[in-house]
Formats: C-alpha cells, sequence, structure tokens
C-alpha cells in the first residue's frame, strides 16, 4: 500500500537557499516540493503541519562507531540502538566504519560488519578501514568499490601496535584509491609520538585521565594532518581529515587548500563546545567518560573550529559516536592508556550545531544544512539523493522547530551509554517531528524507531573532485623532451 506524508506550511531550508514550500512525500521519495505539491497528496494522505518550522534534510553523520570491538570491549550502542538515537535527534543516515583486524581480509570484515549492521534503524554506509597493507588489500578494495558500493577508505595513524598505517601503507592505499576514485580520508595523530609520550607521561606519575590529553598534544594532531596532506599532495588525490580538533591541523587543512589543493575537514560537535578542562575532574568517571582521540582541547581551539566551518574550510560536521560505560572506562583505572576511547552524541549533534552555531550567529540555517547533511553527501557522493530537500531525492526529512527548547541529560538520551557528554546544556532549536524512507519515525518526543528498517547505502566511485583531479594530473603531466 502507498504511504505518503504532506508536510504544510513550513519554510525549506537546503544548503543553496531557503523557500516557503510544502512537501510531499510518496513510498520513500519526495514527489513534490513548493505550490502544487498539496494537490498532488493522495487521498488518505498523512499531514503534518510544519508552520513556525524548518523542512530540512534529515541529518548525515559520515562518522559513527555502532557495535564496535575496540581496545579490549565492544561499545554500548548497537547498530540499532545507536540509529534509533540518531533519528531521534534528525540524524537519517550514518557512515560507519568497517574496521578489519591486521591481517584480516577486508571481504570478511567487511560482510561482519554488514551482519551487524541489518539491525540498523536507519540508512547506513560504511568507509573501510586500511589497517595492513598486502597484494589482497589492493585487490580487494577494487572489489569494495566497485561491486560493494564503497568510496572512502580510513587510514589510523594513532593506535601503535593496532590498527596504525604507517607512511608506506598510506602511500600505497592513497595512490589505490585515487586509482579507484574513492576518497582516502585520515584520523591524523602521529601514533609513535603518542606512544612515547603515553610511557613519559606515566613515569611521571599521571595515570588518571588527566593523561590523556598530554599524551596527545594539539602538534601530535597537527604533524599527522600536515603530513597525510603532503602525501595526498605529492599523489595528486583528494583527502579528508576526520575529527580536526586543533588549530594546527584546521591550519594545515587551510594552507593546502589556499594552494589549490582538495582538502576536507570534519568536526565533531563535541570538540566545538567541550573543552579539556573535563579531563582534571576529581571524579574518575566523568574525566575517562571524556577520554577519546583526539582529546577535547583548550577554548582556544574551539573557536579556530567555528571558524574553519564559517569559512568553508572545514566542512562536516559528525559525532565519532563511540559509547563506552562507565565499567568499561575503568578498563584504564590504572593507566589512561587503556581507557576505552570514545564519546556519544549522535543524538545531540544537530541540535548542538543550532544552537552554538545559527543562535549565536555563527551560520546561516543555510550553512547549518551544508555542514550537517548537505556536505557530507556531496563529499560522499550521495547527493542530491540524500542531503537535499528535492523531487527525486530519498524522503529523509526533519521538521526543525527553531523556538522548541530542550535540556541534553543522560537521562533523556536514547543512547546506551551511561553518560553525555553535553549534560546540562540547554538549546533552543529541535527536532519535532523525522521522517526517514518516507515514514514519521519520530513526532515530539515518541520514537518509532524499527529495528532493521535502514538500508545499506552503495556509494559510487568517482564523486565530483575525481574527474577534476584526473583533468588536473593530464593538464600538469611531465613530458620527456624529444631529441633528435
Ligand atoms: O576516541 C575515538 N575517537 N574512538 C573511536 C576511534 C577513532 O579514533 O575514531
Ligand atoms: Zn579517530
Ligand atoms: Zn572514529
Ligand atoms: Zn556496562
Amino acid at each position: 500500500m502507498s504511504q505518503s506524508i504532506l508536510i504544510r506550511g513550513g519554510s525549506v531550508v537546503n544548503a543553496d537557499c531557503e523557500t516557503r514550500a510544502d512537501v510531499l512525500c510518496i513510498d520513500g521519495v519526495i514527489a513534490a516540493v513548493g505550490e502544487g505539491a498539496a494537490a498532488l497528496a493522495p487521498a488518505g494522505c498523512e499531514v503534518l503541519d510544519a508552520s513556525g518550522q524548518y523542512v530540512v534534510p534529515g541529518g548525515i553523520d559520515p562518522h559513527t562507531h555502532m557495535q564496535l570491538p575496540f581496545m579490549g570491549t565492544v561499545t554500548m550502542d548497537d547498530f540499532y540502538t545507536g540509529t534509533a538515537a540518531a533519528m531521534a535527534g534528525g540524524t537519517t543516515s550514518i557512515i560507519d566504519f568497517v574496521i578489519p583486524n591486521p591481517q584480516q581480509p577486508l571481504l570478511e570484515a567487511y560482510q561482519t560488519w554488514r551482519g551487524w549492521a541489518e539491525k540498523s534503524a536507519s540508512d547506513y554506509s560504511f568507509h573501510m578501514a586500511i589497517t595492513w597493507w598486502d597484494e589482497s588489500v589492493r585487490h580487494d578494495m577494487g572489489t569494495l568499490v566497485r561491486e560493494e558500493g564503497i568510496n572512502s577508505f580510513k587510514h589510523f595513524m594513532a593506535y601503535k601496535n593496532a590498527i596504525m598505517c604507517d607512511d608506506e601503507t598510506l602511500v600505497n592505499s592513497f595512490r589505490r584509491a585515487l586509482e579507484l576514485g574513492a576518497m582516502p580520508t585520515v584520523h591524523a595523530e602521529n601514533g609513535e609520538l603518542v606512544y612515547l609520550l603515553q610511557q613519559e607521561v606515566q613515569k611521571m606519575g599521571i595515570t588518571g585521565p588527566e593523561g590523556h590529553p598530554l599524551s596527545r598534544p594539539p602538534m601530535v594532531e597537527g604533524e599527522a594532518a600536515n603530513r597525510a596532506i603532503a602525501i595526498a599532495d605529492v599523489l595528486g588525490v583528494p583527502i579528508y581529515v576526520v575529527h580536526v580538533s586543533c588549530i594546527e591541523s584546521a591550519e594545515a587543512i587551510a594552507r593546502a587548500r589556499a594552494r589549490g589543493q582538495r582538502v576536507y575537514g570534519e568536526v565533531l560537535a563535541g570538540h566545538l563546545v567541550v573543552d579539556d578542562s573535563v579531563y582534571r575532574d576529581p571524579d574518575f568517571t566523568k574525566a575517562a567518560a571524556h577520554v577519546m582521540s583526539p582529546p577535547f582541547r583548550p577554548k582556544e581551539h574551539q573557536e579556530a573550529l567555528w571558524r574553519g566551518l564559517q569559512s568553508g574550510q572545514l566542512h562536516t560536521t559528525a559525532t565519532d559516536h563511540c559509547t563506552f560505560c562507565a565499567e568499561q572506562k575503568r578498563m584504564g583505572a590504572e593507566n589512561f592508556a587503556k581507557i576505552p576511547n570514545g564519546t556519544g552524541g549522535v543524538e545531540e549533534r544537530m541540535a548542538v550545531l543550532w544552537s552554538a552555531g545559527v543562535n549565536t550567529g555563527r551560520l546561516t540555517p543555510s550553512e547549518w544544512v551544508a555542514i550537517t547533511s548537505a556536505n557530507a553527501a556531496k563529499l560522499f557522493n550521495i547527493y542530491p539523493k540524500k542531503g537535499c530537500v528535492a523531487v527525486g531525492a530519498d524522503a529523509d526529512l526533519v521538521l526543525w522547530d527553531p523556538a522548541g527548547t530542550k535540556t541534553l541529560s543522560v537521562k533523556t538520551q536514547h543512547s546506551k551509554g551511561d553518560y553525555n557528554i553535553f549534560e546540562g546544556m540547554a538549546l533552543t532549536g529541535v527536532p519535532s517531528h523525522t521522517i526517514s524512507q518516507g515514514r514519521l519515525v519520530y513526532a515530539n518526543g515518541d520514537l518509532r524507531a524499527v529495528r532493521g528498517a535502514g538500508r545499506y547505502l552503495k556509494r559510487p566511485a568517482f564523486g565530483a573532485g575525481f574527474a577534476a583531479a584526473e583533468k588536473r594530473a593530464r593538464e600538469l603531466a611531465p613530458t620527456a623532451v624529444v631529441r633528435t
């Protein structure tokens, strides 16, 4: 039976413009936008009154870790609870990560993650992490791109003795990604320096969570960002830096972009509003709850990240949603380096960005749409199917109530995590309704997420930047001197 929703009287906000328009969704797709939409509504169509509200594309969180086995344990949120929480906050798609163990075949890990993700309530996709290198990895990258719709590869430059990539792997993988038209992405932290500093901080007798930021200072991130960007420049491949947390890496991106390099940066909602004072909390549980990498930074870095988003030098916002409970965090009670790294936020991201971004005048509603959905959709090549309110796009929509209020708390969150890094933050501007695949999945506090309703999103290779990169390489290709 056909399922339809008519959204009346709202202000439609896309990344490029804002217009008053009705929106008609039929069978999971946007069927009409504008004046004539109401007239096309079939009999029995559900009608939502959006007067006084914005109608925006469902959020895309391009960086989550649901059900991730990491540092000897597994995250609290699985693909169902994590995506359900996401939809309560207006996020209707996530891009998670397949992370093979070193030496594990990529396709085997991919199948494992696909199995875990079948319970997703929202649509989802995967970046593939490259954690080791040989000919089979090169081969499997091709299969994943051509047959499985993976168009981005992640490289952890930190986590030595676990999933860290050395420069040889970065070079091999970046070159292969370019051939395949897939985006290389990096977690930029110098893993050798982190390893050394972890031992040195321990030797100083600092074993608690306050040692975590001391072992990962901003320049450790800046060095890795500069190195990855330089490698990408030499190879002529675009690059995307995940969770840019500090001035040093934001500047590395801005410098490269000023040189004309295609470099993109992602910012986490947490890094924009939480600072490093949390690590000195006398309560171990609270301090440890904030252990994630890169760590929260002194306040001056937050302003730099906001400026990066405002100026267009940084492009997407994510959460790195990766929840471990207090008991799991206690694995590092004697040694901060053993505290499982990760924090939540998938439910809070859109509203935190609205309150701290739009309400403060840093961002327009359209700029907010760009950094919460449209830019991620463009960079990972699912635009305008996702990230856009337009005829033919997926009916993933949010009715955003700019006057609605909420105080964030672990007590009211949907995530299974037992901590909220935004605890007590009073927000104005919240989602009133979330529509996923043309179905109402959240309405004024009532979450109707359906286990297994989410679809796997295949993302085609050769997004816009790649054709240009290829042309540029041909244009600048060196030639031999023809001598007679
Ligand atoms: O601390 C974090 N970010 N945990 C998840 C793994 C990663 O580095 O993205
Ligand atoms: Zn990371
Ligand atoms: Zn991550
Ligand atoms: Zn527990």
